[in-house]
């Protein structure tokens, strides 16, 4: 165990913060999606640590953060179609996964072992700000326990990883709420295909480039991290729920007011907000239906247009069967 400290987010938080990541250590960092638990991207002691920490499978490879499309350049060669893109939604809420270039200098820990690297321009500006004076690639996972609910505050961080991180930079409630939209290429015609649905929405890509995006790629080549349950809460999920029973804790969305033990994802129905309350509301109703020994906890139905289909793509894996 390891004391871990809670960085203010200034100057001196930052500049501490970028020290340490040069010391090859872990540093949680708010994103405007959810925190990133930080390593240097070319340190394979470092990156070894980060899925030491997070108890993730090893073939789970991660995120490259950087602070500017030309620096992403440096590691990936982009597609015409990827420089359209990353001009567009960059910074924000969009990874693209492309292939790596030889002598990236990345550590082989990040990728897999894959020949395609993922990478991303936060917009959160801490994350810019630390990027900057890091001055290199930060690879950073969510910052929670594999398998679990991703953090939107450093509480949740602490309460995942505390004692086996080195530092979380405090920047409070990330703004997005859900992890960033993943896109890919695949095939023989090189199509763009959405490997993970979003912070930012698939049709908003698709009026961006004037074309649809294939969420179900034929080559089936996905998110390795997307195939088991993930997002996990303790307490069972039952979804699609009108009227929850009095003993189950309740994800209202819109239709809350006057029920116990329930929270409303969004009482004016807004889908944007309805992402941002997500992971907390899910971390929120599962302590209280552990400590009221409930039976679990009842989701209402959220549509599945804009945001929707990236929080319904959680909530199908909150409610999984465990692997
Ligand atoms: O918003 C986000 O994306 C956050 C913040 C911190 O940036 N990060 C995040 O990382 O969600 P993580 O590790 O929880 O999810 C990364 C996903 C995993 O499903 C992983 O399998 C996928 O990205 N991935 C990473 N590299 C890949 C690659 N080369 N090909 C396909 N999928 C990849
Ligand atoms: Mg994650």
């Amino acid at each position: 165990m390891i004391e871990t400290l809670s960085l203010p987010p200034d100057q001196a938080g930052i500049s501490n913060a970028a020290q340490m990541l040069r010391a090859g250590q872990l540093v949680a960092f708010p994103t405007e999606t959810v925190y990133g638990l930080g390593a240097d991207a070319r340190s394979d002691i470092a990156v070894a640590n980060i899925y030491k920490a997070k108890g993730r499978p090893s073939f789970n490879p991660l995120i490259v953060h950087v602070a500017s499309l030309e620096a992403a350049t440096k590691f990936v060669d982009f597609p015409p179609e990827f420089m359209r893109l990353a001009k567009i939604f960059w910074p924000g809420a969009l990874t693209l996964v492309a292939p790596v270039k030889q002598n990236s200098g990345i550590s082989d820990l990040v990728t897999a072992g894959l020949p395609s690297l993922a990478v991303r321009v936060p917009t959160h500006p801490l994350a810019i700000r630390l990027l900057e004076v890091f001055s290199g690639p930060i690879a950073a996972p969510s910052a929670n326990p594999s398998g679990q609910i991703s953090p939107t505050t450093t509480a949740h961080v602490l309460d995942g990883l505390s004692g086996k991180i080195a530092a979380v930079l405090d920047g409070g409630a990330c703004e997005v709420g859900l992890e960033s939209t993943i896109i890919g290429i695949a095939g023989e015609n090189s199509d763009i295909v959405l490997l993970r649905p979003g912070g930012l929405s698939k049709s908003v890509i698709e009026d961006a480039i004037g074309n649809k995006i294939d969420a179900s790629p034929a080559e089936k080549i996905v998110a390795p991290g997307q195939l088991t349950s993930h997002y996990a809460p303790i307490s069972n999920l039952r979804m699609n729920v009108d009227n929850p029973s009095a003993n189950e804790a309740y994800l209202a969305f819109g239709n809350g007011l006057e029920l116990s033990n329930c929270l409303d994802l969004s009482p004016s129905r807004d889908l944007d907000e309805a992402a941002s309350n997500l992971f907390a509301h899910l971390r929120k109703l599962d302590v209280l239906a552990c400590q009221k020994r409930l039976q679990g906890i009842a989701v209402a139905k959220v549509p599945s247009v804009g945001l929707g289909l990236a929080i319904n793509d959680r909530l199908n894996r909150a409610s999984a069967p465990r692997s």
